[in-house]
């Protein structure tokens, strides 16, 4: 069995494990700083097995030596923007958190694959790769799925088909400078922009942009969980299966896309090793360009968080 490790027991952290362990994808750990949350979680979950019919194993922990020799895990520990809080502040805070966690996975579960969910992801992966020292290969994060997700579900609601027949991607920044890409989003097979007029895509385009906020917006309290996890578990499906899918994910650049020392969401294969391949489109000029400037946002918070430390 492989083990998963999850850190952070909330909405995201929670309902991942709920998830995986319905899939049966391996034992999971649950692990927060709050006492008892992760095992009460892990508990519920595991209790949960005899009802939905899955052998997983699920444990809750404050302690990190728990996660030892885990195979994959997921960082969800953090903290969200509450009103008053500016970015740098979340920057901040998360920054710290974030390296705390990476200190305990380099230590405990060295030769683990590691997805990272906490905002500002791309900065937030950035810091995780940097802290924990691994190869980049093995340190990504989740924002391209859930972003496809949203668009997919939008071209699926504006057509009245099937969400399974549209491939939608996403590149660049999780946040305000991403990228949707209406030319090489299909249904099965025929782009969109051959299906829906350039007002149409647009509008969906914004939607899918401001997609986190609009559930923000609706939940008052707290931010989307049930999409992000399930992105985190076909991502941890593709590690475990080895199933070499292309995803777009948080991937650190190599000179891929013009870019280097950076990550940003780009298409890669995801297998055993992590990301095998980055999968470099060719882009049009309007497109380059507003990846480049989602790559400028990205340095800028990357360099704010250097300052820091
Ligand atoms: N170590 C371990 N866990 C921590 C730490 C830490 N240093 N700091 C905070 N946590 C835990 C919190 O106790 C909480 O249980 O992280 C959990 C975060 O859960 P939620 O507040 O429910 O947030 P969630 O909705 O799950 O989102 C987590 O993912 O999508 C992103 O923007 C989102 O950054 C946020 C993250």
């Amino acid at each position: 069995m492989n083990k998963i490790t999850i850190i952070g027991a909330g909405a995201v952290g929670a309902t991942a494990a709920q998830r995986i362990a319905e899939k049966e994808l391996g034992d999971i750990v649950l692990t927060d700083i709050v006492e008892g949350l992760p095992q009460g979680k892990a508990l519920d979950l595991l209790e949960s097995g005899p009802l939905c019919g899955y052998d997983s194993k699920v444990t809750g922990t404050n302690d990190y030596k728990d996660i030892e020799g885990s195979d994959i895990v997921v960082v969800t520990a953090g903290i969200a923007r509450k009103p008053g809080m500016t970015r740098e502040d979340l920057l901040k805070i998360n920054t710290k958190i974030i390296k705390e966690v990476s200190q305990n996975i380099a230590k405990y579960a060295p030769d683990s694959i590691v997805i990272t969910v906490t905002n500002p992801l791309d900065i937030m992966t950035y810091v995780t790769m940097r802290t924990t020292g691994f190869e980049p290969q093995r340190v990504f994060g989740m924002s391209g799925m859930l972003d496809s997700g949203r668009f997919a579900t939008f071209i699926a609601m504006e057509l009245g088909c099937s969400v399974r027949d549209i491939s939608a991607v996403v590149l660049g920044g999780h946040g305000d400078t991403m990228v949707p890409l209406p030319r090489f989003t299909t249904v099965s097979g025929v782009p969109i922009t051959e299906l829906l007029s350039k007002d149409v895509i647009q509008r969906l385009v914004d939607r899918t942009v401001n997609g986190g906020a609009e559930i923000v917006n609706l939940l008052k309290t707290g931010s989307a969980f049930y999409a992000p996890s399930a992105a985190v578990t076909n991502m941890v499906e593709a590690v475990v299966k080895d199933t070499k899918r292309i995803l777009p994910v948080c991937a650190y650049l190599n000179g891929e896309y013009g870019k280097k020392n950076i990550y940003l969401g780009v298409p890669v294969k995801l297998g055993r090793r992590g990301v095998e391949e980055v999968i470099e489109l060719k882009l049009a000029a309007d497109e380059k360009k507003a990846l480049d400037s989602s790559a400028e946002a990205v340095k800028t918070g990357i360099a704010s968080v250097s300052a820091l430390s």
